[in-house]
Order: structure tokens, then C-alpha cells, then sequence
């Protein structure tokens, strides 16, 4: 099965899924190299946004296609942003933003933001050339705090705390975070998918 086109056009995820990969011996392509257009992602779902995009970039380039979409989901928002968490954080991609709008959210809603439970979520979809799609999902639960802490990763991760741990998720190593995190968990559900695929 290679290569494999990633279909997205997010460098923090491209990077994260390219070490994902690595070592399970499957060779890479992303879309965005390949030129490929990023669809519109009108779907109501995770589920439903990332099988636009392995469709489309499976269709357009006829190899098999995996895209992922993922984010942040906080209980007290009635699981916002969810599906909406990169426009959270406006045209410029700034996250502090979104953290702001999260902070005040909570708080018109009368909710204390500091360690209020959040969880991510990931939905990896992969597309064969013949139009078939299989879905596979991970999630980490765990708490927010405010004001945000770390540098390292992307996104959310500065106010994002793992159940069980004390850093957020920028204050730890990639590695670290990659054994926990919900791509991670989404990957071990595709990776024992091609094993199962292997065997048979
Ligand atoms: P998508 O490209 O529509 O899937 O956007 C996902 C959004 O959720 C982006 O804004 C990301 O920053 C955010 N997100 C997804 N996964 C993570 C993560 O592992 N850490 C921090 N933010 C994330």
C-alpha cells in the first residue's frame, strides 16, 4: 500500500503524522506537495470532515488517502469547538484567541475555567483508489487550565492537561505526548487495521 497521500494541508499534524508512520515502513506523500485543492469541510461530524478529505485526495490523486480531523471538545461548551476548533482560532491562526473565547465562554456560562474536563479527539479516515472508507478514532480526556503553559506542539495543547498528568500537552516532549495523545490512539486503531489486512 504506497505511498500513502496524508491529506492535509496542517503543518503541526503533517509532522505529527509523518513520526506517526515512521517505522511501520509505509512511504508518505502529502496532499499539499501533490498540489492538491483542500476541500471545504462541510460535514457535521469528524467523521464526516475527514472522510472529505481522504475521498477527495484519493479521487484526485488514485492512491489510498488518510486524513484526519481532529480537536477539541470542552463538556461545559456542549463539546465546543469541536468540529469548529481551527476557526476558533480566527484567520490569523492565532490560539490565543481561541483560548480567550473558550475562557469567556465558560464564564458566561458561569463555569470555572481552571481544570474544567475537555477531551480531544481524532477521526483518521482512509480512502482505497476505489472509493472505499474506513474510519478509526482516538480520544484522551483530560482538563484545561488557563493561563496557558508550554511551547512545544500546536493548536490547544498549552491549555490542555492529560488525565493523570501535571504538564500540558506543550509543555512535554513530542514523544510524550505522541504515546497519549488522540492521533496516537486513532494511528494504533489504522496500524492494527493494516496488520489484521496483512495476516489475511
Ligand atoms: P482540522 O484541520 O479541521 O482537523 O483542525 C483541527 C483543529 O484542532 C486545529 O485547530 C488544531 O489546532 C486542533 N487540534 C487538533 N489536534 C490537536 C492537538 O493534538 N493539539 C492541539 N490542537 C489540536
Amino acid at each position: 500500500m504506497s505511498p500513502l497521500v496524508v491529506a492535509t494541508h496542517n503543518e503541526g499534524k503533517a509532522r505529527e503524522i509523518g513520526e506517526l508512520l515512521a517505522g511501520i515502513g509505509i512511504k508518505v506523500i502529502s496532499a499539499a506537495s501533490l498540489g492538491l485543492p483542500e476541500p471545504e469541510e462541510t460535514g457535521a461530524t469528524f467523521a464526516e470532515n475527514a472522510t472529505i478529505k481522504s475521498e477527495s485526495a484519493a479521487k484526485l490523486s488514485g492512491n489510498y488517502a488518510l486524513a484526519d480531523d481532529s480537536g477539541l471538545c470542552v463538556t461545559g461548551l456542549d463539546d465546543a469547538p469541536g468540529i469548529y476548533s481551527a476557526r476558533w482560532a480566527g484567520p490569523e491562526k492565532d490560539f490565543a484567541v481561541a483560548f480567550d473565547r473558550i475562557h469567556n465562554a465558560l464564564l458566561a456560562k458561569n463555569i470555572e475555567p481552571e481544570g474544567v474536563a475537555a477531551h480531544f479527539i481524532c477521526l483518521l479516515s482512509l480512502t482505497s483508489p476505489e472509493g472505499i472508507t474506513r474510519s478509526f478514532e482516538g480520544r484522551v480526556d483530560g482538563t484545561l487550565t488557563f493561563p496557558p503553559r508550554g511551547a512545544k506542539g500546536f493548536g490547544y495543547d498549552p491549555i490542555f492537561i492529560p488525565a493523570g498528568q501535571r504538564m500540558t500537552f506543550a509543555e512535554m516532549e513530542p514523544e510524550v505526548k505522541q504515546v497519549m495523545s488522540h492521533r496516537a490512539r486513532a494511528f494504533a486503531a489504522f496500524t492494527a487495521y493494516l496488520a489484521r489486512k496483512e495476516a489475511s
